[in-house]
């Protein structure tokens, strides 16, 4: 019999790399789509007959008719976010109810939650998109969290969540804030448990079953690797793994079943919220791609700063990933530059570095050495790689000898076919 396998696209800067585009276009192959991490801080945006659809929660896979969607114990699930795209994918005539599974042991964010976080954001945080994320895992290693399959015990759910509220309201009460009663958690909870009470199951027995009737997964990653909580660029990141790691741990499989890891990057590099960034632009260049690159964040609507590629993290993050099918997007936005910059090393007190670990005193130490690349023009308009102009394939081919990977596949325009 045809064993199923795991596929898994992540992302290998600070999020907004088009994961969403490449997993919608390349769900139709796909009879589960899970994610694995994260939360409603997530914003994928999808393109669909020239209209903008951005999704929080469900996997983007949900847009193809024949797949059906997951949403793993790696992710903390907001119900009243999904409650809303629940209702909106229906109104656009997308069938969601009966096509997706949630696993029992998906932590819930509760308003306490976001309320915090919006608090922490105000006296100075991160950055965050204020989504209750940090707190949410916290209370999930404080081991008080309420889990979607908690639902089933009501004495049990309502002991847990006595626990977590009196600890949630101390926090409100040192950041000075009104505390919530129980009575309106409880009435919140009750408006937006339907979004999960059907839904629940072992997410990584669902895997299994897949895999062994020769179905293929694809794990959608949200934000990206230098975001990871251990392996990004610490404290500037988010609370969830959000690197190949993380999918073993946030799904529940063992590393045998993965086929390819699709690692997307951008043809530049962009970061939303506070932290290092050292390729960044604050020049017209930066302004130029901020503005045919659209790059407005998905979820919070904040500018995202904008640089040049950055070769030594990308090839951190391709080994910390194992990626074996890179994939570049956006690579269009760079259509009729006169120059395109490409960092290629770091220089750090007199000595040159090829890849270096993201901690803030490094990246806040290094220089940028650039190549520089002209002549980009007709990038949308060609249908393979050799219709590139000459200095976009060698920008090209100057990444690909760097990362010692062929590029898998190259995005150039919203709608269009990878090439
Ligand atoms: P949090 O995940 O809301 O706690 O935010 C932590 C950091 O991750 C902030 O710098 C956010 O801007 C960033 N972040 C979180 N989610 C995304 C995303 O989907 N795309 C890009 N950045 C993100
Ligand atoms: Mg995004």
């Amino acid at each position: 019999m045809k064993k199923g396998y795991v596929d898994v696209v992540l992302g290998l800067q600070w999020g907004d790399e088009g994961k969403g585009r490449i997993v919608h276009l390349f769900s139709k192959d796909y009879s589960l789509v899970v994610r694995f991490q994260g939360g409603a801080n997530a914003g994928h945006t999808v393109y669909i007959g020239g209209k903008k659809n951005v999704l929080h929660l469900i996997p983007t896979g949900i847009l193809h008719n024949n797949t059906r969607v997951a949403i793993a114990s790696g992710v903390v699930l907001d119900p009243e976010v999904l409650a809303h795209e629940i209702e909106f994918l229906e109104s656009e005539g997308v069938k969601v109810k009966g096509r997706y599974f949630i696993d029992y042991r998906t932590p819930i964010v509760f308003p306490f939650h976001k309320k915090e976080d919006g608090l922490f954001e105000e006296k100075g945080g991160i950055g965050s998109t204020k989504r209750g994320i940090a707190p949410a895992y916290r209370d999930v290693y404080q081991r008080f969290a309420i889990r979607a399959g908690d639902v089933l015990d009501k004495k049990h759910f309502e002991s847990i969540l006595k626990k977590q509220i009196e600890f949630n309201n101390a926090v409100l009460r040192h950041f000075g804030a009104k505390e919530l009663k129980e009575k309106e958690v409880l009435e919140w909870f009750d408006r937006y448990r339907w979004t999960f009470e059907d839904a629940l199951c072992d997410v990584s027995l669902l895997i299994k079953d897949e895999i062994e009737n020769g179905g293929a997964v694809l794990m959608e990653g949200a934000q990206g690797t230098l975001l990871d909580v251990f392996y990004g660029n610490y404290p500037y990141v988010t609370s969830s793994h959000t690197i190949l790691g993380g999918a073993l741990i946030g799904a529940g499989f063992g590393h045998s079943v993965v086929r390819r890891v699709y690692g997307v990057f951008k043809a530049y590099v962009t970061r939303v919220g506070k932290g290092p960034f050292p390729t960044e632009l604050n020049d017209e260049n930066g302004e130029k791609i901020a503005k045919i690159g659209d790059e407005y964040g998905a979820t919070t609507g904040r500018k995202r700063r904008v640089g040049w590629l950055d070769l030594p993290l990308l090839k951190y993050a391709i080994w910390i990933n194992g990626v074996t099918h890179p994939v570049m997007t956006k690579l269009d936005v760079f259509d009729g530059f006169l120059r395109v910059n490409l960092a290629v090393s770091y220089e750090m007190s007199g000595k040159q570095y090829e890849m270096i670990s993201p901690l803030t005193s490094l990246l806040e130490r290094v220089s940028p050495v650039y190549e520089s690349f002209t002549d980009f023009h007709g990038i949308k308009y060609a249908r393979t790689r050799d219709d590139f102009s000459d200095g976009v394939k060698k920008y090209i081919r100057r990444i690909e000898e760097f990362i010692g990977i062929r590029i898998a596949s190259i995005s150039k325009g919203r709608e269009d076919n990878l090439i």
